[in-house]
């Protein structure tokens, strides 16, 4: 008999055509993520499992799976919301997304950067509201990236090709800030590597794309705001978790940076009374990085390979290796 997979997920028709001509499939069909009791009950004897950001698998959900499972594919490029080493311990393969969404993610951080940066939240408001009485020569300015100073956090895939479309709008430096050294990648870009510290000292704009890990968790505290240019604007595209939000509330309340974008919060969804919404100095949206048809698509159709690959035996198309 074909082996089992639980989909926790509503998925493209492609992907889940698929896996049914390897698999039996079962899936979460509610609306929103799986609850976990659902997951508990389900994930008992399958042999894969098709996953979501918004789904933890921890021990107990590996428990319960039991001997039969063999890998586990997240239809995502992170996946901090797996306990990678409870995984592992048990040889279970793990499969991820990384180039599918890699354009759709950076397209949207610029979008995010220039969203923020040129204030187009606030000022469509204005032009809906009435608060637009006359073109005024110094009304809703905000910040311009030619000539100033971008910086990267996480010079992955994402984050090097949001540093190839920022090129383009001609700043005078990109800088990089990664755990290891991409000099082939920096040269054909232009990007100089440096300090996380000099980063946050020099550039005009910090867009985050690095992974959420224990090193980088809440690595923009307090006093990496501190460090940032008080006309600074801050993007992150990656997890909430890389920020204390506490503390870029009360630096974008006092001016500490001038403003931020954010596709990623701590929760989410962020509550609707949370002090980010009432700022007007900071845009926030709903982790919709990777949010294009295609992109979705494809990243549906990479999670089902990752999956019948593992259950062959077969090299898996983009296994995550930690
Ligand atoms: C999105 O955040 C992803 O990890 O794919
Ligand atoms: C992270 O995995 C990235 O591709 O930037």
């Amino acid at each position: 008999s074909k082996p089992s997979v639980y989909v926790t997920r509503q998925i493209n028709q492609e992907a889940l055509d698929l896996l049914k001509q390897h698999c039996e499939v079962s899936s979460w069909t509610g609306p929103g993520p799986v609850p976990k009791t659902e997951l508990l009950k389900n994930i008992e004897n399958k042999h894969a499992l098709l996953c979501m950001l918004t789904d933890r698998v921890d021990a107990e959900v590996l428990n319960k799976a039991g001997a039969n499972l063999k890998v586990v594919a997240t239809m995502s490029v992170g996946y901090d919301h797996l306990d990678t080493a409870e995984i592992r311990k048990r040889n279970i393969k793990i499969g991820y997304t990384p180039d599918a969404l890699t354009d759709a993610t950076a397209e949207l951080a610029v979008g995010l950067l220039l969203t923020t940066s040129r204030r187009l939240l606030e000022a469509a408001e204005e032009a809906r509201t009435g608060g637009w009485q006359a073109w005024s020569p110094f009304w809703m300015c905000g910040r311009g990236l030619k000539g100033s100073t971008v910086g990267i956090v996480g010079f992955g895939r994402i984050g090097q090709q949001i540093a190839r479309i920022l090129s383009t709008f001609n700043p005078s430096r990109i800088l990089y800030y990664n755990r290891s050294e991409r000099a082939k990648e920096a040269r054909e870009i232009g990007a100089e590597r440096v300090t996380f510290d000099e980063l946050l000292a020099r550039s005009d704009f910090v867009s985050v794309s690095a992974a959420l890990t224990p090193e980088t968790t809440r690595m923009f505290d307090r006093a990496a705001f501190g460090k940032m240019k008080k006309t600074a604007v801050f993007v992150n595209t990656s997890r909430g978790g890389l920020v204390d939000q506490e503390a870029l509330v009360e630096a974008l309340r006092n001016g500490t940076i001038w403003g931020a974008g954010l596709d990623v919060t701590t929760p989410e969804p962020l509550p609707l009374d949370h002090p980010l919404f009432g700022l007007k100095n900071c845009v926030v949206l709903p982790h919709i990085g990777s949010a294009a048809i295609e992109t979705r698509n494809e990243m549906g159709i990479v999670t089902a390979r990752n999956i019948i690959a593992a259950l062959n035996g077969d090299a898996m198309p983009f296994e995550l290796v930690v």
